[in-house]
């Protein structure tokens, strides 16, 4: 079942009932300021920081779900309606949503009065411009009354859901015309305070959420409204809020435009007040208010936002016989990894904002999906995490976005931490051809006076591997490896310690975790990114180095066939006691679905054929009508050797949920494996679009990737197998969006960035004639014709560039600034 449609010329997502499965949401900004939006108007705003900057108040996990928002609440004689359909729930006469590449259009129509509000942040403003357009397509004059509503967060979300003895106290506004500014604080320690406004005069406002609502009424039925007229009331403590009340007369086929802003702003110490020293020194505010008061300017504004969509999507775009392929390549997976990028795990409907930091692995993986679309950025964001690493190469887990400094509550020792800078590093110059990153120096734990060169940074990160092994030779797992659910050394048996960070007694001396227990992912991991180091150091010329890595790389190779592979699949990992993980002996969790595909790809075993086998069990194991579940047997019982997996029911998270995110390591490693079909196949289980008829079942977003859709064990625990079986969860910020961007661009299309030029090997269905696509690189563009007159999966047999033949499939860099056209003929 659907709940709206794909409207790919306008790159937007059109939802066409109001009860979708769950709240879809959008995002608006891309720079400071952000907002979450739903489908209803539900969501917040913040500055930068989430947790710390927290600008509208939102309640998680709240019943019913998604209240509160930005609410337009019209009052047209008895009927009280939003546009969005939510909170009021009057049943509109038509409605409808469009998500947009930063914007959201929402159009709701009730009794021949129809409100269309656009919602966006302009590029470089720090608020969220909403616009609203009243018709009256009715016969007759209409009399109605707008109220606008924003609840305000005293800024430390944390601190604003908790800490009620001080901060229903602390509320504080100022009212000038139809401006209401929230200065909570703002007397004393912050420089910061936000505004809500509009375009017009106003009959009356409310800023005390009580007089606005009452106390024991809800948004669904605010008294202000119910009375038709706001109460004038000021906040003094308990909850600020801001609306907007307007008296409207429109004749028969009259429109009405308004123009709501709500703004951020930050004021140097010495300019925060007026000569009184009490009122706000509105100079910045006003300056704001000006940029988007009229329809004009916020045409022009949401113009420029369109105009910067589409020079981002514009690097990369293809044209396969897969109307889902396009619409993910060229717009929503794109869309997504720049989203991804901003916001890291920080904020959805599933983060709340208050929780975690950025995260080292996330963030280096996050580059790979968006690093042709903004390659500078790229470069800060690298060199802001590499920053945080240590001087042997260990890492901190996470840093806070607002200090760019290393957390230390979560500290460090997760095992594939390091490896991930390699890949990140090694993509932005595959990218960019810009090898001076190498030369930067980058600080240790932030510190400027130790610092040393991103290539010493890598050189650290790939010893840090190979200067942990264990007793076969394969990588300590520490506290986590990719999968932070498998805690091998902490056999944590007390409510409340976290299974990342609780060091068990048993292992204090050691360092905190055990020397025994090994992580094969990891070593995967190893083998994969490595040879990306080794071709580095060949390219400076550092060719003893280059063959001491490989050596190293060949060496792990050698350990993982002699004591990892288990014969049909490589092993999870050896727990604490030396046991295997992951292997047919064991009971449940016999084959997991981390270290396969990066141990294809690293071609371990291959001649012996462990690749096909390995791939084959993938499919006979791990697949599903949903996707590839993480390992099976799902575990029924709690494993205390094994930490946190086995602490989810069957078939949800990492204990047998399908992950996304690794579901793209298999479907790179079918496509480099040369089976297609079987990438295709994978690929189209999982892709947000291909999900899109079977809403109903799959709940969230079809144009967004989530972190996980429950697996084929979902509901085994109560007795229900099958029970949310496909239903996705914690949509949008996930490593999955960059993971499947590379996966269908570089895997399957074959279009890839590599350190000489661009390669060109797509692997795909079959039955594919072909593809086209339009990629710019390193200042040229590429008109790239793929045409597969023989049906094969994989193979180039000849590429042509602007009419002459080329040995090879990897096109040069032009860097002259033209089109040149390529055509490749598979077979
Ligand atoms: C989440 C985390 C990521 C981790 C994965 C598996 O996606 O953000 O860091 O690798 O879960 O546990
Ligand atoms: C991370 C991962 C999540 C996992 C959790 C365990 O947050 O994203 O998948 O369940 O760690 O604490």
């Amino acid at each position: 079942m659907k709940f709206g449609y794909f409207d790919d010329a306008n790159r937007e997502y059109v939802i066409t009932s109001p009860r979708t499965p769950y709240p879809w949401i959008n995002y608006l900004g891309t720079q400071g300021f952000f907002s979450l939006i739903s489908n209803t108007a539900g969501g917040y705003s913040f500055y930068k920081d989430a947790r710390l900057r927290r600008i509208t108040r939102y309640r998680y996990n709240n019943v019913p779900i998604d209240m509160g928002g930005r609410y337009f609440y019209i009052k047209d004689g008895e009927t009280i309606w939003n546009p969005g359909w939510s909170p009021v729930k009057t049943e509109l006469d038509a409605y409808e949503c469009r998500h947009g590449m930063g914007y959201t259009i929402i159009t709701g129509k009730k009794n021949d009065l129809k409100a269309e509000v656009t919602f966006f942040v302009p590029q470089n403003y720090d608020g969220e411009v909403q616009q609203v357009v009243l018709t009256n397509e009715g016969s007759s004059s209409k009399e109605f009354s707008l109220f606008s509503f924003a609840e305000w967060c005293l800024w430390d979300a944390q601190d604003d859901c908790t800490n009620f003895q001080r901060n229903y106290s602390t509320g504080r506004v100022e009212v000038v015309g139809s401006t209401i500014y929230h200065k909570t604080e703002y007397r004393d320690r912050r420089d910061h305070f936000a505004f809500y406004t509009v375009n017009d005069t106003i009959d009356g406002y409310d800023t005390d959420r009580d007089a606005f609502i009452g106390l024991y009424n809800g948004f669904h039925n605010p008294e202000a409204v119910m009375a038709g007229k706001a109460t004038d009331s000021f906040a003094d403590g308990w909850s600020p809020i801001a609306s907007h009340y307007k008296k409207i007369t429109l004749a028969p086929g009259e429109s009405k435009t308004l123009v709501y802003i709500l703004g951020y702003v930050e004021m140097p110490a010495d300019q925060k007040f007026e000569a009184d020293g009490k009122t706000i020194n509105k100079v910045k505010a006003l300056k704001m208010i000006e940029q988007y008061d009229t329809p004009e300017k916020v045409a022009a504004g949401m113009a420029e936002l369109k105009a910067a969509w589409d020079k981002l999507l514009g690097i990369l775009n293809v044209e396969t016989p897969d109307d889902k392929v396009n619409r993910m390549v060229n717009i929503w997976n794109q869309y997504q990894c720049m989203v991804t990028f901003n916001l890291s795990r920080s904020a959805s409907y599933f983060e709340s904002g208050i929780g975690r930091g950025m995260g080292f692995r996330d963030s280096n993986q996050d580059v790979l999906g968006f690093v042709h679309q903004i390659p500078d950025r790229a470069r800060e964001r690298i060199i802001d995490i590499a920053s945080t690493q240590f001087p042997d190469g260990g890492c901190y887990h996470q840093y806070q976005p607002l200090t760019k400094k290393g957390n230390a509550d979560i500290g460090g020792d997760f095992s594939d931490d390091p490896l991930w800078l390699i890949l990140s590093v090694s993509a932005y110059i595959k990218e960019t051809g810009d090898w001076t990153i190498l030369d930067e120096m980058v600080p240790y734990d932030n510190d400027m006076s130790i610092a040393q060169t991103m290539l010493e940074h890598l050189k650290v990160s790939f010893y840090h591997i190979v200067n942990n092994l264990g007793p076969h030779g394969l990588p300590l797992a520490m506290r986590a490896d990719w999968n932070d659910c498998i805690n091998l050394s902490c056999y944590s048996d007390t409510p409340g310690e976290s299974f990342q960070t609780y060091t068990n007694p048993k292992f204090a001396a050691e360092g905190g975790y055990s020397k025994i227990a090994e992580s094969v992912m990891v070593a995967t991991l190893f083998t994969y990114t490595g040879p990306n180091y080794v071709a580095i150091l060949k390219h400076l010329g550092k060719d003893d180095e280059a063959a001491k890595a490989q050596a190293e790389i060949d060496k792990m190779k050698a350990n993982i066939m002699e004591s990892a592979f288990d014969g049909d699949w490589f092993l999870r990992a050896y727990d604490a006691e030396g046991k295997k993980m992951g292997s047919k002996e064991c009971e449940e969790g016999k084959i997991f679905i981390e270290p396969q595909g990066f141990a294809v790809m690293s071609e371990i075993g291959k001649e012996e054929g462990a690749d096909i086998k390995t791939l084959n069990a993938i499919d006979k194991y791990l697949n599903t009508d949903f996707g590839l579940v993480l390992n099976n047997p799902a575990f029924t019982k709690y494993y205390v050797q094994y930490g946190e997996i086995s602490t989810y029911p069957g078939g949800y998270k990492e204990n047998a949920g399908i992950f996304t995110h690794n579901n793209a390591w298999i479907i790179c490693a079918e496509a480099y494996a040369g089976r297609g079909d079987k990438a295709f196949e994978y690929y189209s289980k999982i892709a947000p679009a291909f999900t899109e008829e079977t809403s109903d079942i799959h709940k969230t977003e079809p144009y967004v990737y989530g972190q996980m859709i429950g697996g084929k064990d979902a509901g085994s625990d109560i007795g229900k197998p099958g029970n949310h079986f496909g239903q996705g969860k914690n949509s949008w910020l996930t490593g999955t969006a960059a993971w499947n961007m590379v996966a269908i661009s570089q895997y399957i299309l074959g279009i890839a960035a590599d350190f000489d030029g661009l390669r060109i090997d797509p692997s795909i269905p079959a039955a594919w004639d072909g593809l086209s696509a339009k990629r710019e690189f390193r200042g040229a563009t590429y008109d790239i014709k793929v045409t597969n007159p023989n049906h094969v999966c994989k193979g180039v047999k000849a590429v042509t560039v602007d009419g002459n033949a080329i040995e090879g499939n990897v096109l040069p860099a032009f860097g002259d600034g033209k089109t040149h056209t390529v055509e490749v003929t598979m077979g």
